[in-house]
């Protein structure tokens, strides 16, 4: 197990987070993403946010051009191969997980540490993919956005080694994080807490209690949130916050509480997805 290297399967919004922090914090960082668009994204994104540091005076602009030149960017596994441990952060899909991690198994060294960014989907169930590797699989849950969010929520599936939990958290505090340990239930602690009160926030729109602005505006002004229910809803996706009550629903002996509200799921279906589409709860095509 090493750490000077990191791979990172998925340069979404969180893959592209995670290899930013570790860049940050003295350690290379590869991305691994079938698409080349998707890769550049992420490259402006690290070239923006240190520059953006530079500015603000929290970097040199050596650390900066330092920290760049920790990331890389690369179409296939294979070209990451020398890393010494490996996160992946893909869509919160367990059948596209699972292929993830037998690649994944095929690729890197046998002693280094599958982890996964997974928000929701049980580690055990994404380690059983991999049988004879289970002890190296691990939950790593980062939050959004990376760079910016403190806590690391590591989580053990049933056949998880006190070796990987032990690299696994000394690896997030090199990243200048916090891990805290949840167990392996779907949604663990954070989205077991966090996305029952989005739904709820979408219950009380439905049902008429309010507006968004002012369910907002409540919880922000009353509750001392950085942003709304609503408006956090938009911002991890709406897709996301309906897949995730999906997995907690079927993962916690279906449970209505945890279905996800209709008019979530409406605007989901209507391809308004939050942010990232320019629209969700709120229109954001005018910025
Ligand atoms: N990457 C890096 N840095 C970022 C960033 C990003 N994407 N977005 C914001 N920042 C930084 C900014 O650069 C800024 O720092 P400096 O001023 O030092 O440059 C700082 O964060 C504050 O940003 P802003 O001034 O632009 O805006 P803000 O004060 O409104 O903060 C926020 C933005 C940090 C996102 C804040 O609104 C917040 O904390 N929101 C809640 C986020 C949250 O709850 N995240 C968890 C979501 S759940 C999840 O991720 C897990 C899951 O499984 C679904």
């Amino acid at each position: 197990m090493s750490t000077k290297k990191i791979a990172v399967i998925g340069g979404g919004t969180m893959g592209s987070g995670i290899a930013l922090t570790a860049a940050t914090h003295g350690i290379d960082a590869v991305i691994i993403d079938i698409s080349e668009e998707q890769l550049g994204r992420a490259k402006s994104y690290h070239e923006k946010q240190c520059a953006r540091a530079v500015s603000k005076e929290r970097m040199t602009q050596e650390e900066s051009a330092e920290a760049i030149a920790r990331l890389s960017y690369v179409t296939s596994m294979a070209e990451g191969s020398d890393a010494g441990w490996a996160v992946e952060a893909a869509t919160e899909n367990v059948d596209i997980k699972k292929k993830i991690f037998i690649q994944m198994n095929e690729t890197f060294g046998n002693d280094v540490v599958l982890a996964t960014n997974t928000s929701s989907i049980s580690i055990t169930d994404l380690a059983s993919a991999i049988p004879e590797a289970q002890h190296r699989v691990i939950g790593m849950h980062f939050f959004n956005p990376v760079p910016v969010m403190k806590l690391v929520e590591v989580i053990k599936g049933n056949n998880t080694s006190e070796e990987t939990t032990a690299a696994t958290i000394a690896l997030s505090e090199s990243m200048g994080k916090i891990p805290v340990p949840a167990n392996d239930f779907a949604g663990f602690v954070s989205n077991r807490v966090l996305m029952p009160m989005i739904n709820e926030a979408f219950h009380a729109w439905s049902d008429g209690v309010a507006e968004p602005e002012d369910i907002d505006s409540i919880m922000k002004l009353g509750c001392a949130f950085p942003m709304g229910p609503l408006r956090l809803a938009d911002y991890i996706g709406l897709d996301v916050c309906r897949d995730i009550m999906m997995v907690m629903y079927n993962g916690l002996d279906k449970n209505p509480k945890y279905l996800p509200n209709e008019k979530l799921v409406a605007l989901v279906e209507a391809g308004s997805l939050g942010d990232k589409s320019g629209q969700g709860v709120y229109n954001y095509e005018k910025g």
